[in-house]
């Protein structure tokens, strides 16, 4: 019997969302019921009614990008809510060629926490967030990632045995440890923008007018995640990744081996 396939995915620049369609693609889903975290419409009703939103799914693969070498804040929120009641699950995240820190193993250690048996996981490769001010990973996830992660939708259906978080690696560092994130805010151009109104749409966080497209006050842009959704959608480059000088400098201290280095997605298959 084909398995109805759920995605769980929060991805404001969308990297994530590919990678989790290649692996639903894989496992055989031509179609597949999406819960897409990403606005906070959608993640409020989810969490909302997180007791029976799965019903009809037999397996949930869940996907998130990292932030500062962890799931971020919003994806944590949903998972701790959500009850698997022995449902499979594929784990997934999705990193800009740095690092993915302690993301994975935390995702697989609280689906497992929440009732899932997950079956596979793995860290994929997206274009870094913050590429308009260093470029890293462009275009990725490539052709070869896709196939990748297409494969592990393929094997993840040959197995039914459980990962548990110990068999996922991690990458700790003072980014991962640290329980902060750290983001750059997309600055807006008043001059260019002509008020569409589509960067208030796209924002996970509900921060920007959209009469405006600026925030909405001054505590909006200190909730402001940093995740570029705005800046990705604006075709008028109104909202841009602009940091000072040193900012600058230090960004490239810490992005300069990823944008150097072509990293390989890691699958884990139980
Ligand atoms: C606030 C923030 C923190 C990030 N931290 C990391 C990180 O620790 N390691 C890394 O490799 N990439 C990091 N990234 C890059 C994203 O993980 C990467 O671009 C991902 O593909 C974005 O997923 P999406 O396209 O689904 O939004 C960060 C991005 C943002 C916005």
């Amino acid at each position: 019997m084909t398995k109805q396939i759920g995605i769980l995915c929060f991805s404001p620049t969308g990297t994530t969302k590919k990678v989790c369609t290649a692996v639903a693609r894989g496992m055989g889903a031509n179609d597949f019921q999406g819960f897409d975290i990403t606005l906070p419409k959608i993640r409020a009703s989810i969490i909302n009614n997180s007791n029976n939103v799965f019903e009809n799914i037999d397996h949930l693969i869940v996907g998130a990008p990292v932030y500062s070498g962890k799931l971020p804040l919003q994806v944590l929120e949903c998972l701790r809510v959500i009850d698997g009641k022995g449902k499979g699950a594929s784990a997934l995240v999705v990193y800009g060629n740095r690092d993915y820190g302690i993301a994975l193993r935390c995702m697989v250690e609280l689906l497992s926490e929440h009732g899932f048996n997950v079956g596979a996981a793995g860290a994929f490769i997206g274009q870094h967030s913050y590429s308009d001010i260093i470029p890293v990973a462009i275009g990725r996830p490539d052709e070869l990632d896709m196939d990748k992660a297409h494969h592990l939708g393929i094997r993840s259906m040959s197995t039914n045995i459980c990962l548990s978080p110990e068999d996922i690696p991690v990458q700790i560092d003072m980014v991962s440890k640290s329980n902060k994130y750290s983001s750059i805010k997309p600055f807006h151009i008043d001059a260019l923008c002509i008020k569409c109104g589509k960067c208030a749409k796209k924002c996970p966080i509900g921060l920007l007018s959209s009469d405006t497209g600026k925030y909405l006050n001054r505590e909006a842009k200190k909730q402001c995640i940093g995740c570029m959704a705005c800046s990705r959608i604006c075709m008028q480059h109104a909202k841009v990744a602009k940091v000072n000088p040193i900012v600058k400098l230090v960004l490239k201290q810490i992005l300069g081996k990823a944008s150097r280095e072509r990293k390989e997605p890691l699958v884990i298959v139980a």
